[in-house]
């Protein structure tokens, strides 16, 4: 899909071959070769991207866990050498920037402690109902058939109704939410022009919602979604301004929908292609057993989670990780699907073991950066793959593993397409 270019970095080191180059349509279905290379000769490694952006990629999950806590690693694209190469296409220009991705304490801490107030455990785990009333009515619209793509009709549309339906965004608006976000998806890795324009409406009605909410907001604070929530948080104590309260919902929006599709994405692939984990949680759930689910969603995200690399952090000053030094100003990518597969870590990293007990990966990041989302990701997924397992138990792969498809953007890592069938159920 046009990243095999050649503008990747070698990852075969001399005479080898053995490994695909780093970025190509191999390396997208298949990274984790070259990852083991990497983190065996190379584990911290100045690598040019495909935008032709240089930065080091870090391997091991020692190194790993500690660069993502390092607060000398900077997540403001402003101490870049070269910045303006790094953000969402069209995140610049619309205005976007000062989202919890982008930003260091103090901000941080002042965004994170706000964001926090209004997406609490309570509103998560309050919503497990909507979300499993959402999963069911997705599943219904194919049941019948007895066959579908579970990446666009099931995996991709949950997550955007998710959390438009915990910000507030009202139902008749959904639609439009589900044709950006497929922008932004489809072109992620393409033209740039789509997204940026996608980015940009999402921006304008972020902000016409918001200050509707904020007019409507009555004194008794009834509202109970999440925008809401945020403004009723800052309007009692700390400050939110405008454009951070834009940027806050761009990132909620963004980082929980891809992601998650992802999970879902990978996650039941890698079900459908382990005929014996699979079988062992489907006997848990039948037995009404939750603990195989939770542990075995966690695993699935150390396995084949959907962030392959964490977010941008760029070096204030010079300094070492694994015995490496990085001079100022040099990017930084953390290799998360990398370290969550280091031997020196986990035991038998390389296989899936829904009940792994020892499981601390980092597909959610470490550190102040850690994910926000992570309890209503681990919601939607384990509705999800649940909800699929018991209402469509033969579920099987539609077509061969060799034709499916894998979009590798430089930070996700998820499938175009999953084809299934099963027998048709009402
Ligand atoms: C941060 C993963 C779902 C909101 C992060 C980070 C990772 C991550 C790795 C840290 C990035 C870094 O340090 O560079 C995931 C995965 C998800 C998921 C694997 C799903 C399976 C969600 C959802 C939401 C969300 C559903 C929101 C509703 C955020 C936010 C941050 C974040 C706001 C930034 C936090 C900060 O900078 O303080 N996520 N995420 N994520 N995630 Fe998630």
């Amino acid at each position: 899909d046009g990243r095999g270019d050649g503008s990747g970095d070698r990852a075969d080191g001399p005479g080898g071959g053995l490994v695909p180059e780093l970025f190509s349509w191999e390396f997208a279905s298949d990274p984790y070769p070259a990852y083991a290379w990497l983190r065996e000769h190379a584990p911290v490694r100045r690598t040019t991207l495909p935008s032709g952006v240089e930065a080091w990629l870090v391997t091991r999950y020692a190194d790993a866990r500690q660069a993502l806590a390092d607060q000398r690693l900077s997540k403001n694209p402003a101490h870049h050498a070269e910045p303006g190469k790094t953000g969402i296409p069209g995140e610049r220009s619309a205005g976007l920037m000062t989202h919890l991705l982008n930003i260091d304490p103090p901000d941080h801490t002042r965004l994170r402690r706000l964001v926090s107030k209004a997406f609490t455990p309570r509103r998560v785990a309050a919503f497990a109902p909507r979300v499993q009333e959402l999963t069911d009515r997705l599943i219904d619209s194919f049941a019948e058939r007895g066959s579908a793509d579970l990446i666009h009709e099931f995996a991709f549309p949950l997550p955007i109704y998710a959390i438009c339906d915990m910000l507030g965004v009202p139902a008749e608006d959904q639609d439009d939410f589900r044709d950006w976000a497929g922008m932004m998806i489809r072109h992620g890795g393409g033209p740039r022009g789509g997204v940026a324009r996608s980015v940009k409406k999402i921006r304008g009605y972020l902000a016409e919602l918001i200050h509707r909410k904020r007019e409507s907001l009555g004194d008794d604070g009834t509202e109970d979604d999440l925008i809401s929530g945020l403004i009723r948080a800052s309007d009692h104590g700390d400050h939110l301004t405008e454009a951070e309260a834009v940027a806050m919902c761009f990132v909620l929006l963004f980082a929980g929908f891809e992601t998650t599709i992802n999970l879902i994405g990978n996650g039941t692939y890698a079900l459908l292609r382990d005929p014996e984990q699979r079988a062992l949680l489907q006997s848990s759930l039948a037995a009404g057993e939750t603990g195989l689910l939770e542990t075995g969603v966690e695993e699935l995200l150390r396995y084949d989670g959907p962030v392959e690399l964490a977010t941008w952090r760029y070096a204030t000053t010079g300094l070492t990780i694994g015995g490496q030094v990085i001079p100022a100003g040099d990017p930084v990518l953390v290799v998360l699907a990398a370290a969550d597969r280091d031997p020196d870590r986990f035991d038998a990293p390389d296989t899936l073991d829904l009940a792994r007990a020892d499981n601390q990966h980092l597909g959610y990041g470490h550190g102040i950066h850690y994910c926000l989302g992570a309890p209503l990701a681990r919601l939607e997924a384990q509705t999800a793959i649940a909800t699929l397992l018991t209402r469509l138990p033969d579920l099987r792969l539609g077509v061969d593993p060799g034709e499916l498809r894998w979009r590798g953007g430089l930070i996700m890592r998820g499938l175009r397409m999953l084809p299934v069938e099963f027998t048709p159920s009402a």
